[in-house]
């Protein structure tokens, strides 16, 4: 038998994977379980979307390949979002880049950046896929501090960890914690990656996924910085698309050319009628859509936060993102995932797997259909009783 190769041996195995294989077991024994755990919007994509889809798809001339670079129709349409939702323009040859879903973009980009010896500043609780994309590169994680808000405490970085830094991740609203920034936030975090050449990477998948009257913003829009900034956008939360596995890089030419030098011999591109479909997306969805879909989260968020303290946690109203990040009253995250599925049957993701500042937390997704999450609560608020 051939030998993996030893990157295998430093890349841990895909959280969700190991969630998915227990909830499986159980499932087989003909236990019901519910899932709180996966990010996965449970509605679908506006209709004239999946029209769209349907017709492109119908025409002999959308089935060969797509080239590296995407349709030119998708990256207008991204362009043509970026300028009426924030203001920002952007040449959609050079400052646009579609992808086969943000996590493809954010893993490439990790290999076009890092090298053996090169460091990564991760916030101590994040999306997962930044620091796996660093151990793949075989380069190394920093892991950086975040305030009460889980914003990075960028002054606690030591020095000689900045020499050898080469990628900041920012992702607001955050996928774990649902916190949320001002654009203040970015026009310090733009002026300090400048400051040390570091190339800031805003993960944005969640800019449409607000309540509370919240509008998030984009780093882009502290536009000195273009040059030291490449942002990811996803359909998948943004459009209820995420098996479409359809997003962007956006921002700095030059990150973009050195993302597309890797991304090209790695993938073809898309679908042809994908990206026709996409663009209709972004093109023509009323914000009435994105409001009245924002308003179902919003109503299983409060629902969640009105039993937190009868199910033994404790959160804040998160203003973004599709979850509500909880800290237990008792014992580790891990302690509550591992009671949770046992007694209620009922699966959630343990906070560690984001990251050393997530040990306490469990995260919840609200992307569960209103039922199943009020059987849910139940069962819990049941377990923690008895
Ligand atoms: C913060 C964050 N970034 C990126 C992604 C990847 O999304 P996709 O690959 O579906 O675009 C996710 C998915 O949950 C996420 O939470």
């Amino acid at each position: 038998m051939s030998r993996p190769a030893d990157r295998l041996a430093h890349l841990p195995a895909y959280p969700f994977a190991i969630i998915n294989q227990r909830v499986r077991q159980l499932t087989q024994q003909g236990i019901d379980v519910i899932s709180l755990d996966v990010g996965s919007p449970d509605m679908p994509p506006p209709e004239f979307v999946i029209e769209a889809l349907s017709r492109a798809a119908h025409q002999p001339n959308k089935h060969g390949y797509s080239g590296y670079k995407g349709a030119p129709e998708f990256r207008r349409a991204v362009a043509d979002y970026y300028q009426r939702r924030f203001g920002v323009a952007l040449d959609p040859e050079k400052e646009v880049l579609p992808l086969l879903g943000s996590k493809e973009g954010i893993v490439n980009l990790c290999l076009a950046y890092l090298d053996r010896g090169d460091l990564a500043l991760v916030p101590e609780v994040s999306y997962p896929a930044y620091s796996m994309g660093a151990y793949m590169a075989g380069a190394e994680v920093y892991w950086v501090p975040v305030d009460e808000q889980f914003l990075p405490i960028l002054d606690a970085i030591p020095t000689d960890v900045l020499k050898r830094a080469k990628l900041l991740w920012v992702n607001y609203p955050n996928n774990p914690t649902g916190a949320t920034v001002d654009l203040e936030f970015y026009q310090r975090a733009a002026a300090f990656c400048a400051k040390y050449d570091i190339l800031l990477a805003s993960d944005n998948p969640y800019f449409e996924v607000t309540y509370d009257g919240y509008i998030a913003g984009s780093a882009l829009q502290v536009t000195d910085f273009k040059p030291f900034t490449i942002e990811f956008i996803s359909m998948s939360k943004s459009h209820n698309m995420a098996g479409w596995r359809l997003g962007a890089a956006v921002g700095s030419a030059e990150a973009i050319t050195n993302l597309l030098q890797i991304k090209s011999n790695i993938d073809s591109g898309h679908f042809l009628a994908i990206y026709e479909a996409g663009a209709a997306a972004l093109n023509e969805t009323p914000q009435s859509w994105i409001d009245a879909r924002n308003a179902v989260y919003q109503r299983r968020r409060d629902l969640i936060l009105s039993r937190m303290n009868r199910i033994g946690l404790t959160a804040a109203p998160p203003k973004g993102s599709l979850y509500v990040w909880a800290k237990t009253h008792a014992g580790t995250g891990q302690d509550y995932v591992e009671g949770a599925l046992n007694n209620a049957h009922v699966s959630f993701a343990p906070g560690s797997m984001y990251g050393p500042g997530g040990t306490d937390y469990v995260r919840i997704s609200v992307g569960v259909p209103d039922d199943q999450l009020a059987v849910a609560l139940d069962r819990l608020e049941k377990w923690q009783r008895n």
